[in-house]
């Protein structure tokens, strides 16, 4: 009896592994000649130019500026480093040997040429809702690149999360392989929208946690995560900002850099609003406002320019009388009022408030840590306008009493924890 038990065991292990590897298996697609000049239009190029712009493929793709698209990028994951690759259309080390179908794969299924399967570090459980004219005018962009000569170090995840194979397990649980479908319910300008940002805009990649298979939680749908030592604030109901995120607040924060109710885009968020929706047309941008605004029930804007006034009176009221001023309401007297001060009814955001920026609001203070100590460049935020350092000027010390002093009189949120050590902290990194 137990022997037919285990014959019938061993029997069932050996057709769930041989159905799992016609699954698993996928061929190679054939090498072509690269394309030659003049194969695609300049129309299509061009359009192709803001896809992969949507797409944020140079930001992931590229280390040296000199150098677009040749790879290379570390991407660390708690199994270890995965680099991106060379996508340019060289033939030997990039992706210059690779039909439009084997592209098209790649960017829907997740599959490269060869036939394995590649990691989720590459968004294709987003890139699988493009449209075919999208990832045509993807295809003739990328072809028509410089082709360079690189290639990219070796991945060092750790055994068993090396095995390729065993991604099309992880496939089996977290990924939905299709188009983007339309919501009849909803605007054409919202559509457009969401058909960016669940798809090549990949924002939730960033703005929803992961759980320890390293796939976005579902259940916690933009509820706002720490990835890349950057906090992503939550972009649902859950966004602790006083001032709800109406569309025009939205569209000013995708178009500009910055919102006047709420602060600007540093970080990983700049490479998405400059090099991502930078060549963007307006109506895409106005597309996104719009699924934000619908992600996060605001009452518009003129009902944001009142909460805005109403939390910078309160913060304001909030302040001791300069002869009581303690370490950290000090500090920012000396080292930020002089810049960072607004009229209630007109706030601005070339000197975001501190009564409304997001940063100080978060859970999470990483960004506001790390926006003290090393400023905010030329190039993030609203280009042109800058923020000096402030790393070499304060002690950890001093920053954590500073953060407390704003936490406590700009926000009604609980006090953070161990300040001091995630200053220290992020010196180290
Ligand atoms: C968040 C970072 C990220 C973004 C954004 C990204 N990629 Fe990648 N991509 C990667 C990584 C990492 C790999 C390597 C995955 C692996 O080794 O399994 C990769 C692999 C690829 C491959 C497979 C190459 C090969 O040799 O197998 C292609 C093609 C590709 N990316 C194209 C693109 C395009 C086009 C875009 C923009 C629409 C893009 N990627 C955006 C990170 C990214
Ligand atoms: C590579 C990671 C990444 C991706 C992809 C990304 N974001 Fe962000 N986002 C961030 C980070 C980090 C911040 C915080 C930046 C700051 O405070 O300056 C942020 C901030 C924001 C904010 C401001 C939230 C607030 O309350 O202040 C909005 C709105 C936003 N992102 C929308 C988007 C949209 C829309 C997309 C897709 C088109 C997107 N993000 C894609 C990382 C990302
Ligand atoms: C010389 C003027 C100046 C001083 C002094 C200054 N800031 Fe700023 N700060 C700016 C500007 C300008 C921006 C917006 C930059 C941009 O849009 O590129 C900014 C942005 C910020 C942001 C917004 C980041 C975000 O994600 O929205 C925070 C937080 C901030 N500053 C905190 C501080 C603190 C804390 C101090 C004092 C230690 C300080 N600033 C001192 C000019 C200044």
């Amino acid at each position: 009896m137990i022997k037919k038990i285990l014959v019938g065991l061993i029997g069932l292990g050996v057709i769930v592994l041989a159905a799992f590897l016609v699954i698993a298996w996928k061929p190679s697609i054939d090498s072509v000649d690269p394309p030659s000049e003049g194969e695609f239009s300049q129309e299509q190029i061009d359009r192709g130019e803001i896809i992969a712009g949507l797409g944020n493929c140079q930001t992931c793709h590229t280390t040296d500026q000199e150098q677009p698209y040749a790879g290379g990028l570390a991407m660390p994951t708690p199994f270890g480093t995965i680099y991106s690759t060379n996508i340019t259309p060289d033939p030997e080390t990039g992706i210059g040997q690779w039909s439009e179908e084997a592209f098209s794969r790649a960017m829907r299924e997740g599959v490269s040429r060869s036939g394995a399967h590649l990691f989720p570090a590459f968004p294709y459980t987003h890139f699988t809702k493009m449209t075919d004219g999208d990832v045509a005018d993807l295809y003739a962009y990328m072809m028509t690149r410089e082709p360079i000569q690189a290639e990219a170090p070796e991945n060092t995840l750790e055994f068993p999360f090396n095995i390729r194979l065993l991604q099309a397990g992880w496939k089996i649980l977290f990924f939905d392989e299709g188009r983007y479908q339309a919501d009849s319910s909803k605007s054409d300008t919202w559509n457009r929208g969401a058909y960016i940002a669940e798809g090549l805009g990949h924002c939730s990649a960033c703005h929803t946690p992961r759980n320890q298979f390293g796939a976005e939680d579902e259940s916690q749908a933009w509820e706002g995560t720490v990835i890349n030592n950057w906090y992503a604030p939550a972009l649902n109901g859950s966004n602790r900002s006083p001032v709800a995120w109406s569309e025009d607040d939205a569209y000013a924060y995708l178009r500009s850099g910055g919102s006047p109710h709420h602060g600007v885009a540093v970080g990983s968020m700049a490479d998405v609003v400059h090099a991502g929706l930078g060549l963007a047309p307006d109506d895409d941008i106005r597309g996104l406002a719009t699924w934000l605004a619908g992600l996060n029930p605001s009452d518009g804007a003129d009902l944001a320019a009142q909460q805005a006034a109403e939390a910078i009176n309160a913060a304001s009221n909030k302040r001791t009388p300069s002869s009581l001023m303690g370490e950290g309401e000090r500090i920012f007297a000396y080292a930020c009022a002089s810049c960072h001060y607004n009229d209630p009814d007109s706030p601005n955001a070339l000197r975001p408030d501190m009564a409304l920026n997001s940063a100080v609001f978060a859970p999470d203070p990483v960004n506001l840590i790390r926006v003290t100590l090393e400023g905010v460049s030329l190039e993030e935020g609203i280009p042109g306008a800058m923020m000096p350092a402030f790393g070499e000027a304060l002690t950890d010390r001093e920053v954590a009493s500073l953060l407390a002093f704003l936490r406590s009189s700009q926000t009604d949120q609980p006090a953070w924890s161990d300040l001091e050590e995630q200053v220290r902290n992020q010196r180290q990194q």
